[in-house]
């Protein structure tokens, strides 16, 4: 009979059978695909897999740390690169979307290029691919790696063999409860999507340290007082929005002029379309004054009602 620890059990095997004592190369960006196939390939042949992470410095708050949480318990090699440095000065005084992606989509390549070629020889890649994007390449929580790989074939910096895609077969829905039939946190496991470039495209206009660290404060407080009212199932994607728009304000007796921060939360079943959620106005509430309590330089919070279309879930 069919059971997801049985599925795991029997994808374990094969990848075992496969792989023989192969080495296989992963990069994982902590969304729940990559993750889970990590923790699949872990279960299966351990150290002979090496999972680089890099971590481009424009992830939520915390979201670095826990992904080395989560992935140095298992005995495998687990990379993490620091490369916010290298990413803040590649992004500096850019202001155009479509910039900022390519940029962020390069450098990651490069990152990567240069973790792979530490590690010598690689018998396979392995990639995080759901059935979904088997049959639309649509978008999703999919690491940059994974959307060059299946544009541009097979990449050429890292002399491997073989693909290996565990998930293939898989739905979403499948992938979390794999994960949590092998033991993945359920931070991980019911991760929303993230895209690719991170928050860069969530900071209109350019991106700073200062910003990156102001948008990361107040975006956590949004996704802890959503998890706090149990929505944070039920609103598919919701993250804060940092604009490049400042306005004037009153804090005490001061006169405040301050950036303003748009919070946006979605329902959706395939994130092609989307309505805005109707969060209940106290907890929008709360959210607003938390965050202008506890975060600096933001004086003034919108909540953003257009579905998509005409609008994208991203503001950029
Ligand atoms: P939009 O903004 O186009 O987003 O309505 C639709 C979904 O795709 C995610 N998204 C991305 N995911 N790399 C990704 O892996 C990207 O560059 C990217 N851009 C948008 C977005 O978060 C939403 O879930």
């Amino acid at each position: 009979d069919w059971t997801m620890g049985n599925y795991a059990q029997r994808a374990i095997e094969e990848i075992r059978t496969r792989v023989g004592d192969g080495k296989v190369l992963l990069a994982l960006s902590g969304g729940v695909d990559s993750s889970v196939a990590a923790a699949l390939l872990a279960k299966a042949v351990g150290s002979q897999l090496t999972c680089i992470f890099v971590d481009h410095g424009l992830m939520r708050k915390n979201e670095g740390d826990e992904v080395e949480a989560a992935f140095s318990k298992w005995d495998i090699n687990f990379v993490r690169v620091n490369a916010q440095e290298r990413f803040l000065s590649r992004l500096a005084g850019v202001n155009e979307p479509e910039k900022k992606r390519k940029i962020i989509g390069e450098e990651f390549i490069r990152v990567f290029e240069d973790e792979a070629k530490k590690i010598g020889r690689v018998d396979f890649l392995a990639q995080g691919t759901i059935y979904p994007d088997v049959i639309e390449s649509g978008a999703g929580d999919a690491a940059v790696i994974k959307s060059h790989h299946n544009v541009g074939g097979l990449p050429d910096y890292v002399d491997f063999k073989e693909i290996i895609e565990p998930l293939r077969l898989l739905f979403k829905d499948e992938v979390r409860a794999l994960g949590t039939e092998l033991g993945l946190a359920d931070y991980l496991v019911w991760r929303q999507p993230f895209p690719g470039p991170g928050l860069a495209i969530r900071i209109l206009g350019e991106i700073t340290a200062e910003k990156v660290a102001i948008l990361q404060d107040a975006d956590y407080i949004f996704r802890e007082e959503v998890a706090n009212a149990h929505l944070d199932r039920d609103i598919h994607q919701y993250f804060a929005v940092l604009t490049n728009m400042r306005s004037v304000g009153v804090m005490g007796d001061e006169r405040t002029y301050d950036y303003t921060l748009a919070l946006r939360g979605v329902t959706t079943t395939d994130f092609m379309t989307a309505d805005f959620a109707r969060i209940p106005y106290d907890l929008l509430q709360k959210v607003s004054s938390r965050i202008i309590n506890e975060v600096g330089s933001i004086n003034r919070i919108v909540y953003d009602i257009t579905s998509k279309p005409p609008a994208t879930i991203e503001w950029e």
